[in-house]
This record gives C-alpha cells, structure tokens and sequence, in this order.
C-alpha cells in the first residue's frame, strides 16, 4: 500500500514543476521521495536558489514560513498543516514587544524556529549551523537570544559574553535527555564518539566530543576514520547516518529523541497535499514578510 503512495508521489511530480523538500527529521518514507533533503541552514538557503515555482515542504511550519519569506513568488505547501514546533510557541509576540520596549537597546536574535512574528521583531536570525560565528560578530552588543535556552547558554559559553539575556524556551524533545543516559550508554559503547545538538541541555553538551547542527553532526561522521558514534539528537539524523554510512555503527543517546511534530508527516498528506486536498499553501502579511526577510538576509549575508 505505502509502495503505492510513494509510486504515485513519483508520478505526481512529473506532471507540475515542483520540488519536495524535507527536514533530515522526517520519516523515512518521506525522505526516500524528497528531491533535498536537509537541516533548517541548508533548506533556507538553497530555496531562493530553486528555480521551481512550486515547493512542497515536509517539515513543521516555521520552516515552511521561512521558505516563503525567503521566496514570495513561490508557492510554499506545507505537506501537514498541524506540524508546528513547540519550542516556536514558546515566544510570544506581546511579551517581545514588551521586552523590546523596557530594553531599547538590546540587539534581538532569534533563532530560525520562531514565527515569521517574531522574526519580523529581531535583527537577526540564525541556525544552529551558523549561530555561534553569528554572535561572534556581534559581541560588542547587549543581545536578547530567544527562544532556546540551551542553544544559548552554549553560544554564552563559547564566545564567553555575559552580555547575552537569554529567553526561557527550549526544545522539549532534546531537552528531555539527562546527563545519566548519556553516561549509561557512553559505558555500554565506550569507543564510540558523541556528537550532541547544541539544544541538549548544558551538562550533557560540555561531555560531548562534538557539538554541532544536524549538517556538522553529518559532516563529522562523514569526515570521521571512527566507527561507532552515539548520536545526540533526533531519530531522523540518526537514520539518514545509517543510509549514508552502512559500515559504521550508531546508537541513539536517548530512546524519546523523536519529535512528533516532525513525523506528523505522511506519504499520505503528502500526495492529499499533492492532489490539492490537503497541505496549506503558506500566506504571510506582507509587511511581516518583509521585515522577517530582514533578520533572515542579515543572517545570511553574515554567515557567507
Ligand atoms: P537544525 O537547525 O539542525 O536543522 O535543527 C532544527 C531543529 O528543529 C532542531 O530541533
Ligand atoms: Fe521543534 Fe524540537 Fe521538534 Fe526541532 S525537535 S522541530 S526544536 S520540537
């Protein structure tokens, strides 16, 4: 049956200039009819660079809505509309135009997940891919970080600036895994390598051996003469390791690293999506859209 699905998106795609872009998070099925697949950098930035008027992105929304910020003139179909990002929902517009009142003069970074909302409010937006040589530019500065507390806390550490307030959200998927599991399974695979999402908590990022966005995780196995490697962040990256690299060996650090919202996905809504019932073409104010492009150029004109 799912074969059929997958058979059927095949065909679909012949028949309209479109591309189908997916986060590495997403579920093998979907993976395996995606044209790109990536982390939230990669996407953003190759999309303006698609020649296609038509994008279809499994991934959750705020990533679907940079895609439409970054290209107005393209259609941006969210293959399920429900799959959002909790830590996104974690800012609120009113308590950031609150914070900006009472400190005019703090810088406001946001990281890519965030609403086109918020986005429109920063100066700068960042991955986790650029984030840290991102803040590196602008350490002269008082600076808001929102909404990841870990990402931020790891960005204070390493570029060593106390002058960074950081907002109290977090992702609660990496946020769940304890220093305990990691030792747990460090002392079961006592030659393998860990690699961690800097939106693990603290403890466990300043233990690992690599710190990195989903792109660096990948790229370090790749580069790696190692063989064994215990992944510190979602499923999904996990499993694009395993197809990518069948001779080396990995192990989940944590068995709940699994976002719901990134599997919310199915070959099913995407073909609904396809046959135009289902997804949700993404549409933005306009004024939003061109203050959110802001933040977003400003992160890429910085990290090229
Ligand atoms: P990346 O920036 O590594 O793609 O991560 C996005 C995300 O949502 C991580 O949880
Ligand atoms: Fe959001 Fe966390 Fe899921 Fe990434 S893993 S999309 S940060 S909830």
């Amino acid at each position: 049956m799912k074969e059929n699905i997958l058979e059927l998106i095949k065909k679909q795609k012949l028949e309209e200039d479109c591309v189908i872009l997916a986060h590495h998070y997403q579920m093998p099925e979907i993976k395996q009819v995606a044209d790109y697949i990536g982390d939230s950098y990669y996407l953003s930035a190759l999309i303006s660079k698609l020649k296609t008027p038509k994008i279809y992105f499994c991934g959750v929304r705020f990533m679907a809505e940079t895609a439409k910020i970054l290209s107005p003139d393209k259609t941006v179909i969210l293959a399920n509309p429900d799959a959002g990002c909790p830590m996104a929902d974690m800012v609120s517009l009113d308590d950031l135009i609150e914070f900006k009142e009472n400190n005019p003069n703090h810088l406001i970074v946001s990281y890519v997940n965030t609403s086109a909302d918020i986005k429109a409010q920063s100066d700068i937006c960042v991955t986790s891919s650029v984030a840290l040589n991102i803040m590196n530019t602008v350490k002269d500065k008082e600076i808001l970080f929102l909404p990841d507390r870990n990402l931020g806390r790891y960005i204070k550490e390493k570029t060593k600036n106390e002058n960074v307030t950081l907002w109290e959200g977090f992702c609660p998927i990496h946020e769940r895994a304890e220093l305990e599991d990691m030792n747990a399974l460090k002392s079961k695979q006592p030659d393998a390598v860990v690699l961690i999402h800097p939106e693990c908590k603290w403890e466990l990022v300043e233990q690992a051996d690599f710190v990195g966005s989903t792109t660096e995780i990948m790229d370090f196995v790749s580069k790696s003469d190692k063989s064994k490697f215990i992944i510190g962040t979602e499923l999904g990256v996990l499993e694009s390791l395993q197809k990518q690299h069948p001779e080396k060996e990995f192990f989940l650090l944590y068995d709940e690293f699994v976002c719901k919202n990134m599997k919310k996905t199915t070959a099913q809504d995407l073909l609904n999506a396809m046959q135009g019932k289902g997804g949700e073409a993404i549409k933005l104010d306009e004024d939003v859209m061109v203050k959110a492009s802001k933040s977003l150029y400003e992160m890429i004109k910085r990290s090229s």
